[in-house]
């Protein structure tokens, strides 16, 4: 193990990794410095400025996100003449953004609206700096999420999560000065560039620029594993009353680490779908008399929650058992080649080895295939 950094930060001795930022080092030892186009899982641009901190014996003030910690450096993070910088920087910023927190659909937990509360600006100067808002027209081309560059602050960090994270660069800056703005390539639509909706961008943008379509805030959350797939992304489902309105990633699953794909994070509306199938389906065109029914129909348009046959053109309802019989003795007419097997990547690993084992050892065949590998 390499021994760690010893620095001295607002006169308290702290120690920091080899390699650190000044903003992870104050971070580690519970200090806060104001950050905006700062995220911990991307690389950093030092572009807001926010983060702004004075070192001992330099001159200029220095990015905390972007600054290595050497032996023995003693920083200050927090002094009026520091305090005064962010202020500015912060109205810099809000110059031109449209600015309507009351009826903005990120209120609450918007990254910047939050700075403004913790740094401060002065209304005054504020005044003099403000110019018109930009009138850009809103991108509300993809399906999941919408681009609103008159709230976009220009941080890049949904073109750097695009690059690191998504490793699609769907998205860069473009254009100069005053006219400067995330676009696709060609500044075509969303929809009609490269982007494959997963969101990542989205998640991480601190302001409205990057919005979800569908804003319900959940009053709790359950953590769990996406079952689109068989990767097994972690997940945290967002609840109101029981209904589920939200999905993110889970930062501590190993094998996803926060990160989701289109479908983890905005196909969640399936779960109370009134078509939603809750029980296995038998497609038969037998005789319905073969698997024993005694249930009604299934009515148009209600949830089904017990296994169903097809018979001219209509699932009938049947139980489980009913169904698992009728299987078996469907299953009985045949053996070896004749038959073949599709498993799903919904299922477990344990379920799909137990699938497996039984086309081979029963149904003495090796024609079996899963879903995850198209
Ligand atoms: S993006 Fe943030 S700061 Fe801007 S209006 Fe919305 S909530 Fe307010
Ligand atoms: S869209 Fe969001 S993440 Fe991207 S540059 Fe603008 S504010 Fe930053
Ligand atoms: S949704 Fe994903 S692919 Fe599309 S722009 Fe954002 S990060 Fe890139
Ligand atoms: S957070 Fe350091 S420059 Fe933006």
């Amino acid at each position: 193990m390499t021994k760690p950094i010893s620095l001295i930060i607002n006169g308290l001795p702290v120690q920091a990794p080899q390699g650190a930022t000044i903003l992870e080092a104050a971070q580690g030892a519970g200090i806060f410095i104001p950050t905006l186009c700062h995220c911990p899982d991307i690389s950093s641009a030092g572009v807001c400025r926010l983060c702004l901190v004075k070192i001992a014996r330099k001159k200029k003030l220095h990015p905390a996100c972007h600054t290595p910690v050497p032996e023995g450096m003693e920083v200050i993070t927090d002094d009026p003449e520091i305090t005064r910088v962010r202020q500015v920087t912060l109205e810099l910023i809000l110059t031109d953004h449209d600015f309507n927190c009351l009826f903005c659909p990120k209120s609450g937990t918007c990254r910047l609206q939050q700075l403004v509360n913790q740094v401060g600006f002065d209304e005054d100067r504020f005044a003099r700096l403000k110019r018109v808002a930009k009138d850009l027209p809103v991108d509300t081309s993809n399906p999941f999420f919408d681009f609103n560059p008159n709230k976009c602050i220009q941080c890049g960090i949904c073109v750097r999560t695009c690059d690191e994270i998504a490793g699609v660069n769907a998205l860069d800056m473009a254009y100069r000065g005053y006219d400067l703005k995330v676009s696709t390539f060609g500044d075509k639509p969303l929809k009609e560039s490269v982007c494959v909706s997963c969101g990542e961008c989205v998640e991480r943008c601190p302001t409205a620029a990057l919005v979800r379509k569908r804003i319900e805030h959940p009053t709790r959350e359950v953590r769990t594993i996406c079952a689109y797939c068989g990767v097994g992304c972690g997940l945290y489902l967002g609840v109101r009353g029981d209904t589920v309105v939200k999905a993110r990633g889970d930062p501590a699953n190993p094998v996803s680490r926060g990160e989701l794909c289109v479908r983890g994070r905005f196909g969640y509306r399936f779960i109370h779908s009134l078509s939603r199938l809750e029980g296995p389906l038998v497609r038969a065109y037998d005789r319905i008399e073969r698997v024993d029914s005694s249930g009604g129909r299934g009515k148009d348009g209600e949830p089904v929650t017990r296994p169903l046959v097809k018979q001219e053109g209509r699932f009938v309802e049947i139980s489980w058992d009913q169904a698992i019989n009728y299987v078996a003795s469907t299953l009985s007419h045949y053996k070896g080649d004749q038959f073949a097997a599709m498993s799903s990547a919904k299922c477990t690993n344990e379920e799909n080895y137990l699938f497996q084992k039984f086309v081979r050892t029963v149904m003495g065949t090796n024609n079996i295939d899963h879903c995850a590998r198209l």
